[in-house]
């Protein structure tokens, strides 16, 4: 997958005008609703919906489609080849769609190739005129993905800084005015993870591209230069983190393996290898000897640091994880994912005991964090909620209505802020204490040629 896989959005974007023009020339091309959609809710909506969402994919809408899956946008407009969708549907791409049964019929498969291939616009814009007088617009898109979500947050042990990741960057942002303070360019694709040293000086930004590897950039924050760049895994990194005596990096990745990183070296020092599907997150305990693994196979696995060896496997979920969190003591761990669970567990040296679960969200839980004084867990749900509960799971505040999906929380290390990140590219910083808003920006904003308003930005508060 290329970087431009995020610009299929913006091609949709930035081509309805030359769509209405090309109908006029040649036969209609297939339109969503009549010709796409139904093929959809026959063949793929059982696991795609938006309680099965299998892949992180939904294909109820247009919107959903657009906005992809796990491994981001599925479809590059007007180009059926590049895109996953596409590839999954011949069998290109593993698994063949739709899973575990027949291939879709050759004239389906021809209906969505034309589609995307002419535009792969939206439901019919009924309200925009067939008028000749349209402006033209250039027919090479610019290389720039439209809009880029918030996909990870960091506050600095100091409180300081506040990290964002997004497409191929990070922002440094001052958390109480929001005022960019640096930009750390340079990756190769979405930013899915960020660790702080414990000693603040350094970061460590992951991801990497799906399908072909992942990448770590460690950055100096007081000269705000890179100093490294690790490679390595198969697939993306979803998760990152830095170990509490500064020395090692652990990452989890698309390609079911969990690595330790030598940070003064760079190298690999170790692959953890005993998940069975992608791993979406990892921590280190509080006193460093344990590193804690969530993945999509449902279950959290327990490793000592220093020989590599799995310790013990808790396996309570009835869905992938996404998302975990040690205690601040260390003795406890809480995990959460697409089965809507909180789950929390004593840990043992040998094993560990579920000592509560709850269904605490509507939808998915996409982030987990667990406040530095151990007396609240807060979640964030693709139901478009924030939930603070205490650690009996007993609900202590929401802050609701997200204007889009949040996919990355953090807490300051005083307890007092929670960033939250959403997939349009903002970012809210609320007062942890009474869940009010302190302020919200847009970190990452669209890019776009003059004279095509942006319905997202509108929607903006
Ligand atoms: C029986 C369940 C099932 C059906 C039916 C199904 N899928 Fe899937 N789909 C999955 C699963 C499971 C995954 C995740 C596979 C993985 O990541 O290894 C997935 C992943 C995908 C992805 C990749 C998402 C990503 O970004 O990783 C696409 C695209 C996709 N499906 C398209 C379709 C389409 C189109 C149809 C209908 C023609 C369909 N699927 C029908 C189960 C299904």
């Amino acid at each position: 997958m290329r970087p431009g896989v995020l610009l299929a959005t913006a091609l949709i974007a930035m081509c309805g005008y030359g769509q209405q023009r090309a109908r006029t020339a040649a036969a209609s091309p297939p339109d969503f609703t009549k010709d796409i959609a139904p093929i959809f809710q026959k063949n793929c909506l059982g696991c795609h919906s938006s309680t099965a969402h299998k892949g992180h994919l939904v294909l109820e809408s247009y919107d959903s489609l657009m906005k992809g899956g796990r491994h981001g946008p599925e479809i590059v407009a007007r180009d059926a080849n590049a895109s996953r969708l596409i590839q999954m549907l011949e069998g290109t791409e593993d698994p063949q769609m739709p899973l575990e049964s027949d291939p879709l019929g050759k004239a389906d498969i021809a209906v969505i190739r034309s589609w995307i291939n002419r535009g792969a616009t939206g439901p019919t814009p009924g309200s925009l005129p067939n008028a000749i007088s349209t402006p033209e617009l250039p027919a090479l898109a610019p290389q720039v993905p439209v809009v880029s979500p918030v996909a990870s947050v960091k506050f600095s042990p100091d409180g300081r800084l506040l990290a964002v990741g997004g497409y191929q960057k990070v922002r440094l942002l001052d958390p109480d005015s929001g005022k960019v303070i640096a930009e750390l360019p340079g990756h190769a694709d979405v930013v899915r993870s960020i660790a702080f040293s414990p000693d603040g000086t350094k970061l460590a930004a992951a991801g990497g591209e799906p399908q072909r590897g992942g990448e770590i950039k460690i950055w100096d924050l007081a000269s705000f230069r890179l100093i490294n760049t690790l490679r390595g895994h198969k697939d993306c990194i979803y998760s990152v983190a830095w170990s509490p005596d500064g020395k090692m990096i652990a990452t989890g990745s698309y390609d079911k393996m969990v690595k330790l990183w030598d940070v003064a070296s760079g190298k690999e020092v170790r692959n953890l290898q005993d998940h069975i599907d992608a791993v979406f997150a990892v921590a280190f305990s509080p006193d460093g000897k344990r590193l804690a693994s969530a993945s999509q196979d449902r279950t959290v696995k327990i490793w000592d640091v220093a020989t590599g060896k799995r310790l013990y496997t808790l396996s309570d979920a009835s869905d992938g994880l996404t998302t975990l969190a040690y205690s601040p003591t260390g003795d406890q761990l809480a995990a959460a994912g697409y089965d809507k669970t909180i789950y929390v567990w004593q840990l043992g040296d040998e094993d560990g005991r579920l000592i509560h679960s709850l269904i605490a969200d509507e939808d998915s839980v996409l982030s987990l964090a667990w406040s530095p004084d151990g007396k609240t867990l807060v979640t964030a749900s693709s139901d478009g909620s924030i939930r603070f509960r205490d650690t009996d799971l007993d609900l202590k505040g929401v802050i609701d209505r997200q204007p889009d999906w949040v996919g990355a929380i953090d807490i300051s290390r005083n307890g007092k802020w929670l960033a939250a990140g959403r997939y349009n590219g903002s970012l809210s910083v609320y007062d942890a204490t009474n869940y009010k808003e302190s302020h919200s920006m847009m970190v990452f904003n669209k890019i776009e040629p003059a004279g095509i308003s942006s319905s997202t930005e509108a929607a903006q508060r």
